[in-house]
């Protein structure tokens, strides 16, 4: 009898990897190495059925699933849209879920919508660039930030932001209020192109089992 394919999955480090092996757990796949929240390791398996699982930060995920580092990721689709990597993105966890938007001080509605030039301060600047480019067909002034992206149009820096908004309370707290909505987000599982025709059965049945999963708990 032929043993399990091997799987190595690349999850992104934080909140979305304990969702997501919360879901893989209900599905049946787990890992107990993972559990100790004090160990040190990057990598854990489950011998058993043979699943490697590694914590990486949110845009590497898609690196590792190119490269074939990791056959399978979980992943932001804020990461997926702005990485552009070749892999396949199957299916939609439906946790995780935000909106990328466009915000800023209530004067800027007047400046953005005169088509004026502006400055666009973001941790995305593909996704931006795509909006403002493709969508509104305006030219923008992009600066690549890394973080506490608010703060742009507060100090200065910048006209209005591209970011994510969960339940908007930073851009409330901060003056800031959503002029335009780029796209909804979620997180996302990748999958290694080359991977999903050398393990495609098992890779399709652990795709079939979380969308079962996902289907059941929705009917609930
Ligand atoms: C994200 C995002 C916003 C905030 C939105 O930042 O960039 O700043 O969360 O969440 P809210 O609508 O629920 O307030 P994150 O906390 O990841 O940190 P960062 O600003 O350093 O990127």
């Amino acid at each position: 009898m032929q043993g399990i394919t091997e799987l190595t999955i690349a999850l992104t480090k934080g909140r979305l990897a304990g969702r997501t092996m919360e879901l893989l757990g209900r599905a049946g796949y787990t890992c107990e190495e993972m559990a100790d929240k004090h160990s040190r390791k990057l990598i854990f398996r489950n011998e058993e059925q043979k699943l490697n699982f590694f914590l990486a930060k949110g845009p590497d995920v898609p690196t590792y699933v190119e490269y074939g580092a990791a056959d399978l990721g979980v992943v932001g689709s804020d990461v997926v849209l702005e990485e552009n990597r070749r892999v396949y993105e199957v299916l939609d966890l439906g946790f995780g879920r935000c909106r990328m938007c466009v915000a800023g001080p209530p004067e800027a509605r007047e400046l953005l919508d005169s088509g004026a030039m502006l400055r666009v301060a973001t941790k995305y600047p593909e996704i931006a660039r795509d909006y403002f480019y493709h969508r509104r067909q305006q030219t923008v002034e992009l600066i690549k930030l890394n973080g506490s992206v608010e703060l742009g149009p507060i100090v200065g820096l910048s006209d209005v932001i591209v970011d994510i908004v969960e339940t908007g309370s930073t851009l409330k707290e901060n003056g800031l209020l959503v002029l335009e909505d780029v796209c909804d987000l979620s997180a996302r599982m990748i999958v290694n192109q080359v991977s999903m025709q050398l393990k495609a059965r098992r890779i399709r049945e652990v795709i079939g089992g979380l969308r079962e999963q996902l289907e059941a708990e929705g009917r609930k």
